[in-house]
């Protein structure tokens, strides 16, 4: 199949410009960059433990050291300062500042307190995130979020979170990609806690939404002003259009990835083709009265994680252990197009940006939104100098940004971007192997050293400008 090009991503090769109050930033997440698993009172989360298990990560590599970042902050946050960006969208630690779930701790909060002020002294705006799937290990032994009592738990660690802080942080998140969370987590066991069941996917979702709605309303009776939640969104085309197995697959990965998330926000109920799709599952036990009205506890910017589109197939996938991570949707993969990959064998695809974006725009007006997290892995080649010129990434930013101003340009309401990543950082269960930091990390000597992307979007940054006629 081939992908078309929007008229304006076409277009889009000379000099562009955003407007002057577009929010420039870079994110990481707290497990990905912190280490120090076990100081200052952390306990374990479901990544310490998931890390540990056999094949559960490339290489074996867990988060124990990862960027250091817990013994670096400062010199993290000089070094962000100089590559230009207004914003940084960074996560707690759940296990830090409740170790185990329980009780605040004290020197955990400290270490965000001290993030937060040398951020301001930085000119750096906090954009902080709750919940980056860091969840206390003690509570996933209770259930996870399979189980009610783990949403009241987040709601109490919300409120410690925002007691400490809710003085100087301006942007509030509640989750980072409930998809992830509960379908990769729970469904297709790829992510920690790595379990492989489809009803309780489901039942996570549902807690996880629940979580977000209830912390929502408590943060914002305690003053916040900017409330939201980032959620990873997918353009998902019929591999073949002409095939009505492989549109309704699309369709129910639409569900499933977008709507699922999306509706209970903004209306209040969960899409009627989803509950069929997925009613065999007897999953929604765990739904009682008013959990979809506090769910749909209004937001003020919804966060968009846009890393590549997906081509739906219905057929069975060539690998017999698919793991589709889509409950009741076990039958599907997602073949590849005549696209470039990247390193994580993504598709790149701006074009689908624009796309979801203006989709996003048509269907909840009024919902400004903010691109949260964009980027790519490649295999970076350090110079005899120790320099990185990653062309690749840097025309994976460019041509991505010009998405995101193609769709601003069609009216769509976008007022930010973040790219992820600051720096190279465990991914998940690639371990260190995939590199998509805007500076790399020499992770035996922690030598951060800036990539030509990261010059490249300091200056974009600085100017609120794409240099045109490269391409
Ligand atoms: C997203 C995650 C982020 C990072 C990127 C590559 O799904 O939110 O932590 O790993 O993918």
């Amino acid at each position: 199949m081939t992908t078309t090009l929007t008229a304006s991503a076409q277009a889009a090769r000379g000099p562009v410009r955003f407007p002057s109050d577009f929010r420039w930033g870079l994110a990481t997440a707290s497990y990905q960059i912190e280490g120090a698993v076990a100081e200052d009172g952390r306990t374990p989360s479901i990544w310490d433990t998931f890390s540990r298990v056999p094949g559960a990560v490339a290489g074996g590599d867990t988060g124990d050291v990862a960027c250091d970042h817990y013994h670096r902050m400062a010199d993290d946050v000089a070094l962000m300062a100089g590559l230009g960006a207004g914003w940084y969208r960074f996560s707690v630690a759940w296990p830090r500042v409740r170790p185990d779930g329980g009780a605040p701790n004290p020197a955990g909060i400290g270490f965000y307190d001290r993030l937060v002020d040398e951020l301001l002294a930085h000119e750096i705006a906090p954009w902080l995130t709750l919940y980056h799937w860091d969840l206390p290990q003690v509570l996933e032994d209770a259930g996870g979020w399979t189980v009610r009592d783990t949403v009241d738990r987040f709601v109490e660690y919300a409120v410690t979170v925002h007691e400490a802080l809710g003085d100087r942080v301006p942007v509030w998140t509640t989750l980072n990609e409930p998809w992830c969370s509960a379908f990769l987590g729970y469904t297709s066991g790829r992510h920690a806690p790595g379990r492989r069941d489809g009803a309780a996917g489901m039942r996570a979702a549902h807690h996880l939404m629940l979580a977000h709605g209830l912390a929502t309303t408590e943060l914002r009776g305690r003053g916040a002003e900017t409330l939201g939640v980032t959620l990873n969104l997918t353009v998902a085309d019929p591999a073949d259009p002409e095939d009505p197995a492989d549109v309704d697959a699309a369709r129910r990965v639409d569900a499933l990835h977008n709507r699922m998330f999306l509706e209970p926000i903004r209306s209040g109920a969960y899409p009627a083709d989803l509950l069929t799709d997925t009613e065999h599952l007897g999953w929604t036990d765990v739904v009682r009265e008013g959990d979809l009205t506090a769910i749909s506890a209004p937001i003020d910017v919804l966060g968009v994680n846009y890393y590549h589109g997906d081509a739906v197939s219905a057929e069975p996938g060539p690998d017999p252990d698919g793991r589709s991570p889509f409950p009741g949707l076990e039958q599907m993969w997602m073949p590849k197009r005549d696209l470039p990959l990247t390193a994580m064998g993504w598709e790149v695809q701006p074009e689908g940006l624009t796309r979801l974006l203006v989709r996003l725009h048509d269907e909840h007006p009024g919902l400004p939104l903010v691109v949260t997290e964009n980027g790519a892995a490649y295999d970076d080649v350090v110079g005899p100098d120790g320099e990185v010129d990653d062309t690749e990434r840097l025309a994976y930013f460019d041509s991505h940004l010009r998405a995101v101003h193609a769709a601003r340009e069609a009216g769509a309401d976008v007022r930010g971007y973040f790219a992820w990543s600051m720096m190279d950082n465990f991914e998940w269960a690639e371990g260190y192997a995939k590199r998509f930091g805007l500076v790399h990390v020499d992770y035996p000597t922690q030598r951060r050293t800036p990539k030509a992307s990261a010059r490249w979007y300091a200056e974009v940054c600085r100017t609120g400008r794409l240099p045109g006629g490269e391409g």
